[in-house]
């Protein structure tokens, strides 16, 4: 493990004096311009705090993991780029606005990643969404490729690739290299993702300075099984099995 201890911080409305307010452990900063951290406030720390617990539910569990995801989505879409788009609104005056120009397409790495690609429809109706089959090897953390299934045109599309856990950042790796072996450039994809560990966000940001990362949470390390600690344990079982 790292060490490498998150902050805690004061967190709550800005009417609430300082002291007043409690304080929460909030994300650890990143000197890496690629990776953008969601804004630490409060109702993203209640939601995390809410998934970390072990004595969560499952129905819980999916609903809170799906409200942040969607915050996830909605920070990711902002990093894809917009031309001015000028309207006239009802009562006849010209709105200058902007709009999305470009197509895109979400990849899961799976199964975990498959948790994510609601909110990515609920934002972007009808989205192509594409699949890689990715599984970490309990004993060594490696990740295997079993399988992907990729749109035929990837290469000219902005893809958003889902993942909610980053902790070696091996998957994530595997996971771009099959992306660029398709022809996509790394400044065309963008990786959302729930809970990276410190480690993990410094390797995929160094290895791939251009492909941009959104997550909500940097967490202070791996334990000596490559679990995100404090984290949240296993996601996707958390999600699908328990
Ligand atoms: C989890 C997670 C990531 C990977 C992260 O998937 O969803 O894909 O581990 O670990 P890494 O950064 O060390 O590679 P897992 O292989 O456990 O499969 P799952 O999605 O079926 O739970
Ligand atoms: N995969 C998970 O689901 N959780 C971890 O902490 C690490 C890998």
């Amino acid at each position: 493990m790292t060490d490498n201890t998150a902050p805690s911080q004061s967190v709550g409305p800005e009417y609430l004096p300082i002291g007043r307010k409690p304080t929460a452990t909030v994300s650890t900063n990143l000197a890496h311009d690629n990776v953008t951290i969601l804004p630490q406030t409060s109702q993203l720390i209640a939601l995390l705090t809410m998934i970390r617990d072990k004595n969560t539910g499952r129905a819980d569990f999916i609903f809170h993991s799906n409200r942040i995801i969607r915050l996830l989505v909605e920070e990711g879409l902002n990093h894809l780029p917009v031309v001015e788009h000028t309207i006239t609104t009802p009562v006849g005056r010209t709105y200058s606005g902007v709009k999305f120009e470009g197509k895109i397409c979400g990849v899961s790495i799976m199964r975990a990643g498959e948790s994510m690609e609601q909110a990515l429809r609920e934002c972007c109706r009808s989205v192509r969404i594409g699949k890689i089959l990715i599984q970490r090897d309990e004993e060594t953390s490696k990740p295997k490729l079993y399988y992907d299934k990729l749109p035929e045109d990837i290469a000219e599309r902005w893809v958003l690739l889902l993942d909610p856990m980053l902790a070696t950042g091996g998957s994530a790796l595997m996971a771009v290299e099959v992306l660029k072996s398709r022809g996509v450039p790394e400044d065309h994809i963008l990786f959302l993702n729930l809970i990276a560990s410190p480690e993990g966000a410094k390797n995929f940001a160094e290895r791939f300075p251009k492909v941009r990362v959104v997550t909500a949470f940097v967490d202070m390390g791996l334990d000596e099984k490559n679990y995100i600690v404090p984290g949240l344990g296993d996601f996707g079982d958390r999600f699908y099995t328990m």
